[in-house]
């Protein structure tokens, strides 16, 4: 049996959750195996029932599962909070918890919404791009971090803090995941001007001699932030520290038409080596969306496709993994949509996109 640690969080969390629950239902018929989930509560909902993000029983039930599928959090309800009791804490903390110092983004265009993106037809043709994003490091958790009064006025640090042994093993992986895919790798950092970026290219030149088969390059975020969409094309996998990745992500996500697109494996091991007893996050890129929250309007895809990678790195299940997006793909090609996905004005519910995939998981099954 495996356990599944569900928590949907905040705003459209439940709402997207839901639909990957049919999913797992649907998986469970066309396999035969059986996946048992287990709910728990984080973030802002977290908060306000027990007065911590990240309570203690839904770390524990964290650690009776083998992965975790994570829905949203946040909200400006709880915008006022002491920063150690914010939603956001909540998943910040599982993810240095379970030491996820990866996160893997992929960015794939479907052939029917190239329409529905904003940039040129003919710059998305053949783009299909994996962001690697460092996940338990520098600006989110480096010390100090604080806001105080400096004699006459207020003042607020954050550090960005980078040890050797943190740059390694992210290069190391996006490294190997360009080799075995045989993908060209670009390096994103701001060498130009920060120490951590000069520490990380070092370390990035020094690896890639251990893999002449990876043609690696670098290039400053500030850059790749405008050939993300003026040359997309030239990307295969890129890596980055946790903040440049983050901003990335959700910039490459307008290639894929919506942000509700996009789904995210957060891990601890390097994809193709030995899993075991390593727990993973499964999350979408986006936030809570408290502005359409509890309207079932929202995308329910990219927390599904994060539930295809769930059993692609969880559960070494590559054939369930590809006939969830293969679904996904169907369902998008036959002119299904969420509102965030067309212009037309005609759009179905959240829950009508999660059922149509639902029923094309039956029928490929
Ligand atoms: C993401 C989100 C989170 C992050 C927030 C909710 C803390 O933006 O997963 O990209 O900044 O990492
Ligand atoms: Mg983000």
């Amino acid at each position: 049996m495996s356990y599944i640690a569900v928590l949907p969080g905040d705003g459209i969390g439940a709402e997207v959750i839901n639909e990957s629950l049919k999913v797992l239902n649907a998986v469970e018929q066309i396999s035969g195996k059986k996946y048992e989930i287990r709910k728990g509560d984080v973030g802002g909902g977290a908060y306000d029932k027990y007065g911590d993000p990240l309570p203690s029983q839904t770390m524990e039930l964290i650690e009776n599962c083998n992965s975790v599928l994570f829905g949203a959090v946040g909200g400006p309800k709880w915008d006022n909070l002491d920063p150690e009791l914010r939603p956001e804490m909540g998943i910040l903390k599982i993810r240095k918890k379970l030491d996820l110092y990866a996160n893997l983004r992929p960015v794939k265009i479907f052939d029917s919404l190239k329409e529905s993106s904003p940039l040129k037809y003919q710059l998305l043709e053949d783009v299909e791009i994996l962001i690697i994003r460092e996940l338990t490091s520098g600006l989110y958790f480096g010390e100090p971090k604080t806001t105080y009064n400096d004699s006459s006025e207020r003042s607020a640090v954050d550090t960005m803090f980078y040890k050797e042994s943190e740059i390694t093993r992210i290069l190391e992986l996006a490294f190997k995941i360009s080799q075995s895919n045989k993908l060209k790798l670009t390096s994103v950092d701001k060498a130009n001007v920060l120490e951590t970026s000069r520490l990380w290219r070092k370390i990035a030149d020094e690896l890639s001699v251990n893999y002449p088969d990876v043609q690696c390059n670098h290039m400053l975020v500030d850059n790749a932030a405008m050939q993300l969409i003026t040359n997309p094309k030239q990307f295969n996998v890129i890596v980055s520290e946790n903040t440049f990745g983050d901003i990335l992500t959700d910039e490459a996500s307008v290639l894929s038409s919506s942000l509700g697109m996009l789904p995210s494996a957060s891990i601890s091991f390097i994809p193709g080596e030995s899993n075991l007893n390593k727990k993973s996050l499964y999350e979408p890129i986006h936030g809570s969306a408290p502005d359409i929250a509890g309207l079932g309007i929202a995308n329910p895809i990219g927390m599904i496709l994060s539930t295809a990678m769930m059993f692609e790195y969880s559960y070494n299940e590559k054939e369930i993994s590809k006939i969830i997006t293969d679904s996904v793909e169907k369902v998008i090609n036959d002119g299904l949509r969420t509102k965030d996905i067309t212009d037309s004005g005609k759009f179905c519910s959240t829950s009508e996109m999660g059922d149509a995939i639902y029923n094309q998981i039956l029928l490929l099954g």
